[in-house]
């Protein structure tokens, strides 16, 4: 937003416990906040790793019911949804928990969506269109990279017509987060990449939107300084309890930056390819990410310089045109070492899909924060230089 006169800010996030162990609080915190029978959401591999158990457990501790919901795709799809709210009803739960990365998560709100208002996911499309509050809801996020676990946003794949879905509302605030890093310790190296970039982007979109704010700014900051001096090496060490902290730590203060500033180019257009070909979202960020850098540059300048410092870039002495050039290839550098080099048309885009892919990225809630308003064809050669 331009800064004209006296501006009103806000800010908003859930009550958070970050450290590990935090998981074994969810039976705990479930019944203080009411719940008598929890409808547990969460996707096949994360129950697999045992961390769905883990909560289980904790919930019957605490003497409440449970239900297990994992009927959840990597990029969730509003049936998903649907069916899990059906569970809910039929089961008589009265307390949602999400245990998992963006998928779980995203997916556990639209239940509580659809609980708590029944009819069609699409009706709460877009900024501030949903109709009742959420049950209360727990999220355990299993990744650092979607935020969704304090964000004001839910993302769905709408498989009818292979697009994403944005629903950006405070109501999509969970009521707690139980941030525990040792639940990262079973992600792979891919997926450490692809969440880890993710959160990256979130921080760098977050700095440079026209939302952004000194509430956030600090937040952003923070997360790209822990996020780039620590992916690389939560990705050789996997097992490396402080790297694991340090990047859930940047991914929450990446998550409280852009519920509150919004996004960018980045995330509306990486939203169109992941929804036309159902590809990992952080991969897609990744391999955007400096097309939309290189386009916005001009318009943030002094922006993308405390960028690059945060990322430990020593810019001292540097031209802004030296700037621009160092923080490419840093960005670069992170991407071919986490395993995201390359580009779109490996991916299975093609120059033919561009059009399409423009128009789509254009109507996503993400490009109105964007510094730099791009037009169709703005986009197309974004499109087609990260080919
Ligand atoms: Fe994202």
């Amino acid at each position: 937003m331009p800064s004209h006169g006296p501006e009103l800010r806000k800010f908003v996030a859930p009550e958070v416990i970050f450290g590990v162990g935090s998981l074994q609080l969810a039976g705990q915190y479930a019944r203080k906040l009411g719940g008598s029978k929890a409808l547990v959401v969460s996707d096949p591999g994360v129950a697999a790793a045992g961390w769905a158990q883990q909560v289980l457990d904790s919930v019957e501790g605490a003497d409440l019911a449970s239900i297990l919901y994992t009927q959840v795709s990597p990029n969730p799809r509003i049936d998903e949804a649907t069916a899990g709210a059906g569970v809910y009803a039929e089961e008589g739960c009265d307390i949602i928990l999400a245990v998992g990365g963006g998928s779980a998560i995203d997916c556990a709100k639209c239940i509580g969506l659809l609980s708590a208002y029944p009819g069609d996911i699409r009706d709460f499309l877009g900024v501030d269109n949903v109709r009742a509050p959420m049950p209360p809801t727990i999220c355990i996020p299993t990744t650092a990279g979607t935020s969704a676990d304090v964000s004001q946003f839910a993302v769905m794949m709408d498989s009818e017509v292979k697009r994403k879905r944005l629903i950006i509302s405070k109501a999509v605030v969970p009521d707690l987060s139980l941030i525990d890093p040792a639940t990262l310790t079973t992600m792979d190296a891919f997926l450490t990449a692809c969440t880890g970039l993710d959160a990256l982007v979130h921080a760098l979109e977050a700095y440079v939107s026209l939302g952004h704010s000194p509430l956030t700014d600090v937040h952003a900051l923070e997360a790209m300084r822990l996020i780039s001096s620590s992916l690389l090496p939560s990705i050789a060490e996997p097992n490396n309890l402080a790297y694991r902290e340090k990047m859930m730590l940047g991914s929450l203060e990446a998550g409280l930056a852009f519920s509150n500033a919004s996004l960018g180019a980045v995330h509306a257009m990486a939203h169109s390819v992941g929804g036309l070909l159902d590809l990992p979202h952080g991969q897609c960020n990744a391999l955007l990410l400096n097309g939309v850098v290189d386009f916005n540059y001009g318009h943030a300048e002094q922006r993308y310089r405390d960028a690059a410092v945060a990322m430990g870039l020593e810019v001292g002495g540097l031209s802004p045109g030296d700037i621009r050039k160092a923080l490419a290839a840093e960005i670069r550098r992170l991407q071919e070492a986490a395993g995201l080099g390359g580009g779109l048309s490996q991916l299975g885009i093609h120059r033919t899909e561009v059009h399409e892919l423009a128009e789509i990225a254009l109507s996503d809630p993400c490009v109105v924060t964007n510094p730099r308003q791009p037009g169709q064809r703005d986009i197309e050669v974004i499109y087609e230089e990260s080919l």
